[in-house]
């Protein structure tokens, strides 16, 4: 609406209201004023008057008029880049668009000292838009575009209230594949974004830039870079190998490194690839010298070694001083993979000369065994023969003992005539049995055999055997070991023993031909034995000696002269029983029986005579008595002179007498 039109409405309105207090005939003048009128005071104090407002004119009460200030002009009244408004009764200023107020209020009066000042715009931050750089003017403003922005649907410079146009950024799209090379990232596709570049797998920079930029005119800068395809060349040469290569030098090539002969691969790889760096990934391969080392130490051995431990070098083994070769490898040889070849010599400790062993000979040996033997006449019970020789060159030596080679049976003997001894000579825990058997001959008894055996088992060394042997016989005792079977055999001869004199049965007799009685047990010694009927006329001290009755000693014959053996007969013709009458004056065995004299004592004693070559044994008992006158019978000191066999005295002193024997 228009202000003016705006005024007269307001006008009217104010016409009706003051017409109201008219008519309700109310004298205050007051209520009368105009619309735009004030009531004051009158100045002489007589009542209020109506007085237009500050800017009205008129009279108070019925119109109030505006005054338009702003006709002289705004710059004039307002000032400069001002606006002038006029309103009833008063005007007020605004600032042009592109100004403001000194005051910062939205209107002001200029005669309160407010101008219009410019308004700086660009103080707006984002007053031209993203992208957009505001540039002020004088009561305006510009905008053009920043770097990396372009204007779009417009020019430079624009307004962005006036215009359509604005800032949009710019931007580059995706960059553009270069030759050789990924993209290998991307900030973005506008303004200053960046793009990296590698090269492209077997390929390797070379030179330039490896970014491009996205430039302000939308287009990418870069990149510069040149990859030329990877050349890895050849492959780098390597102490004491070769190659093994198919002449690609490109990315992935991979080429094997073999050591030369005599050489053998240490380390890890003896592959070397060809990387995209171009150059061959540094092959570890290291060949060194294939080498022995020293030669296995065997022991007991000494090598014979020129120290070349290369493949193909040998060392020869050879035993040491005091041990001897037993066989087996005696070379090793340095191989191909550096390894000697196992040598496996055997050396065997000699044990010097061959072990003694008491009463052997050797039979055979080699260094190390030898096997004995016992010599003639020695033998062995069980034991090894064997002699070992041990690895510490020490010989074990046979248990063998060898044993003088004696009969089984051996010092074999017969003492007291009566038990055989013998050794036995075995192995020491057998038992042995013997078989003995003994026979017994007599050359004066042809019919004579005593023939026994008898069985002895016994584990003894050392054996006795009492043996029943009869007296006078050339004995044959043969003992016969039955294991053994060996048999020994030794001869005997019993010895002559004393007669057994006759049981007598004593008697006195009154008569000069007394018949005497006998009792006799038979005797082996029977074929060699006799009696002697021997008369003994009492006179006078008498002696009789049995072993050698007086008559056979010339010395003493005289004493006792008179004495004379009456009988002489063989035993073997007397039965058990015999009855002999002295003085039948028949002859016995060649000597006379005489006739007993009357009135003489006589003792009659019977010898029993056993004789075998030269030796003659004898025994005497006295048989009887015939009475006449008395007799003494003296104790000889001859008794004691006898040698052999048994003495028998008569001592007679009285009425009595005595029998003594003694045994000398
Ligand atoms: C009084 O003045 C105002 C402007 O200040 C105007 O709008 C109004 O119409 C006037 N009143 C009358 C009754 O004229
Ligand atoms: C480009 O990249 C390569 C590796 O791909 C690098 O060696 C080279 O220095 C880089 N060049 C520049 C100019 O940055
Ligand atoms: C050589 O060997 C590599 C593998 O190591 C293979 O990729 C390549 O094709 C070979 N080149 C020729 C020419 O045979
Ligand atoms: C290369 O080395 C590997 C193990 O490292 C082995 O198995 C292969 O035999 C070697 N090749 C040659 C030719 O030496
Ligand atoms: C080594 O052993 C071989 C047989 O194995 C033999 O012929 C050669 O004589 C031995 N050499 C020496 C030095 O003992
Ligand atoms: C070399 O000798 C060692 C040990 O004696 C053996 O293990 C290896 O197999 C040998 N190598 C060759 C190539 O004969
Ligand atoms: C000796 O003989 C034994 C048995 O025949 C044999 O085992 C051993 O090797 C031999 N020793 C020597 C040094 O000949
Ligand atoms: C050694 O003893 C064994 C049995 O022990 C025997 O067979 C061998 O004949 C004996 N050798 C000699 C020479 O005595
Ligand atoms: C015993 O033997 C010897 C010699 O042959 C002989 O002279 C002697 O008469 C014999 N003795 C007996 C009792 O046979
Ligand atoms: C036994 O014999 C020996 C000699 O053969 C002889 O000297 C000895 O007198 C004899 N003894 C007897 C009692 O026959
Ligand atoms: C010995 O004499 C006695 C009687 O005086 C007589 O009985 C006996 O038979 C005689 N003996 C012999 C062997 O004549």
């Amino acid at each position: 609406m228009d202000k003016r039109t705006t005024t007269m409405i307001v006008v009217l309105l104010l016409s009706v209201f003051a017409g109201m207090p008219a008519l309700g005939q109310i004298l205050d003048v007051c209520t009368t004023c105009h619309a735009n009128a004030t009531c004051n005071d009158k100045s002489d104090g007589s009542g209020k008057v109506c007085n237009c407002k500050y800017g009205f004119v008129g009279n108070g009460r019925t119109f109030c008029q505006d005054k338009d200030e702003c006709q002289i002009g705004a710059s004039k009244i307002c000032g400069q880049h001002t606006t002038c408004h006029n309103t009833y009764g008063s005007y007020y200023c605004t600032c042009l668009a592109g100004y403001s107020p000194s005051n910062n209020m939205a209107i002001f009066i200029p005669n309160d000292g407010t101008h219009c000042q410019d308004v700086d715009e660009c103080r707006i931050t984002g007053v031209c838009g993203k992208g957009g750089q505001c540039r002020n003017l004088e009561g305006s403003f510009e905008c053009s575009c920043l770097m990396g922005y372009r204007v779009h649907d417009g020019v430079e410079p624009f307004h962005p209230y006036r215009d359509k146009a604005s800032c949009k950024v710019v931007d580059c799209g995706q960059p553009a594949l270069v030759e050789d090379t990924v993209l290998l990232s991307l900030t973005g596709t506008t303004y200053g974004s960046v793009a990296m570049f590698v090269c492209n797998e077997g390929f390797v920079w070379r030179r330039g830039e490896n970014s491009s930029v996205c430039g302000a005119d939308g287009l990418w800068r870069g990149p510069t870079m040149v990859c030329e395809e990877v050349d890895c060349g050849s492959p780098p040469a390597l102490p004491h190998s070769h190659v093994l290569w198919n002449e690609s030098s490109r990315v992935g090539t991979e080429v094997l490194y073999q050591c030369n002969s005599g050489y053998h691969h240490v380390g890890k790889g003896n592959v070397s690839v060809c990387t995209a760096a171009g150059q061959w990934e540094g092959p570890s391969v290291l060949c060194q010298e294939i080498l022995c080392g020293s030669p296995p130490v065997i022991e007991s051995t000494e090598q014979m070694w020129n120290g070349n431990s290369t493949p193909g070098s040998t060392v020869l083994y050879l035993c040491k001083e005091g041990f001897y070769n037993k066989g087996g490898h005696n070379v090793s040889i340095c191989n191909e993979s550096g390894w000697w070849t196992p040598p496996a010599l055997s050396c065997q400790a000699k044990c010097g000369p061959v072990p003694f062993l008491a009463n052997s000979e050797v039979v055979w040996h080699n260094r190390s065994i030898v096997i004995h033997r016992c010599v003639d006449g020695y033998h062995s019970w069980r034991g090894s023969n064997v002699s070992v020789c041990g690895s510490s060159g020490v010989w074990q030596k046979a248990t063998l003992r060898c044993i003088e080679r004696k009969p089984p049976i051996n010092q074999l003997f017969v003492l007291n005539e009566k038990c055989v001894h013998w050794k036995a000579e075995k192995y020491e825990e057998d038992t042995e049995v013997y078989k003995v058997m003994y026979t017994g001959s007599r050359d004066y008894q042809r019919t004579f055999i005593d023939k026994k055996r008898q069985l002895v088992s016994s584990k003894a060394h050392q054996l006795e055997l009492c043996l029943n042997l009869l007296p006078v016989t050339n004995y044959s005792i043969s003992i016969t070991a039955v294991s053994a079977r060996f048999t020994a055999t030794v001869t005997t001869n019993t010895s002559l023993p004393v007669p057994p004199a006759p049981v007598v049965y004593y008697r006195e007799f009154e008569t000069p031909v007394p018949t005497l009685r006998l009792h006799r047990l038979v005797n082996t010694l029977d074929p060699i034995s006799l009696y002697q009927v021997f008369v003994l006329p009492l006179e006078g001290i008498m002696v009789f000696e049995c072993p050698s009755p007086g008559s056979l000693d010339p010395s003493r014959k005289s004493k006792s002269s008179s004495e004379y053996i009456a009988a002489q007969i063989h035993v073997t013709h007397v039965g058990t029983e015999m009855n002999f009458t002295v003085g039948d004056g028949l002859h016995y065995g060649g000597f006379y029986n005489a006739p007993l004299e009357n009135g003489r004592d006589y003792y009659i004693v019977i010898r029993a005579v056993s004789q075998w070559k030269t030796v003659l044994k004898s025994s005497c008992v006295l048989w009887a008595k015939v009475r006449g006158t008395s007799f003494v019978l003296k104790v000889s000191s001859l008794c004691a002179v006898a040698s052999v066999g048994l003495v028998a005295l008569a001592i007679l002193c009285g009425y009595s007498f005595t029998w003594f024997l003694k045994k000398t």
